[in-house]
């Protein structure tokens, strides 16, 4: 073997040996750690017709595109958190007719050949409860489907405001977050100065 060959495959080898030794750490802290690595942001509270909804959910195949409640595939969207997002109308109305409430072209959803063009054609009674299911999967505060940041301060939106925000928008919008630390941290100092 020549020595650039040898040097190439001892990289290959050691890169192997970090990702192996990396994975198995992972694993063992996830194991061992009493906090869950990822917070799960996301709940739900089914009234009897929020659970017939889920049923009918299950049953129409939703979960082979779709993620809820903890199950389903990752490749498309998750449905946890939205009915912090939009009411009950809204969903049946997108069931019932996605083009006209996105105002734009949808991927699988819509009219026939689309992949769940069948979803638009359920009974009227079904599309309803499965809206009211819809709206009952709701977000926590800081979730990525929450119009809520995350409690407290964070560097990282911190730095992404400084990296993003044109400064126009800077005397036009306010920082949501601004009242909740004002608050915490100075008192009702700023209260009334508006
Ligand atoms: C063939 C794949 C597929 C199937 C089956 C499917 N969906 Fe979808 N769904 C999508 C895609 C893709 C989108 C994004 C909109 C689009 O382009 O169609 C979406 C969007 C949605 C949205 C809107 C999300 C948002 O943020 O606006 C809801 C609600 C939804 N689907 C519910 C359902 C329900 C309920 C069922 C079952 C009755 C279902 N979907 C079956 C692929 C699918």
């Amino acid at each position: 073997m020549k020595k650039g060959e040898k040097i190439l495959l001892g990289v290959i080898g050691l890169l192997v040996l970090i990702t192996i030794i990396g994975g198995i750490s992972m694993e063992w802290v996830r194991q061992h750690s009493d906090k869950p690595m990822f917070p799960i942001l996301t709940h739900y509270d089914f009234s009897g017709d929020g659970l017939q909804g889920f049923r009918i959910y299950r049953q129409s195949n939703c979960n082979s595109c779709h993620r809820a409640v903890g199950s389903g595939t990752s490749m498309g969207v998750s449905l946890d958190g939205l009915g912090s997002k939009h009411d009950v109308n809204y969903f049946y109305n997108f069931l019932k007719e996605p083009e006209k409430i996105y105002g734009a072209k949808t991927i699988d959803h819509g009219t026939p050949p689309k992949d769940a063009a069948y979803v638009s054609a359920l009974p009227d009674a079904d599309l309803h409860t499965l809206a009211i299911f819809l709206s009952q999967l709701k977000s926590d505060q800081g979730s990525s489907s929450s119009f809520e940041p995350p409690k407290g301060e964070s560097s990282f939106i911190d730095a992404m405001l400084d990296m993003w925000v044109p400064d126009l928008w800077r005397g036009q919008y306010k920082d949501i977050r601004i009242k909740e630390t004002t608050n915490e941290k100075e008192g009702k100092q700023d209260a009334g100065s508006k």
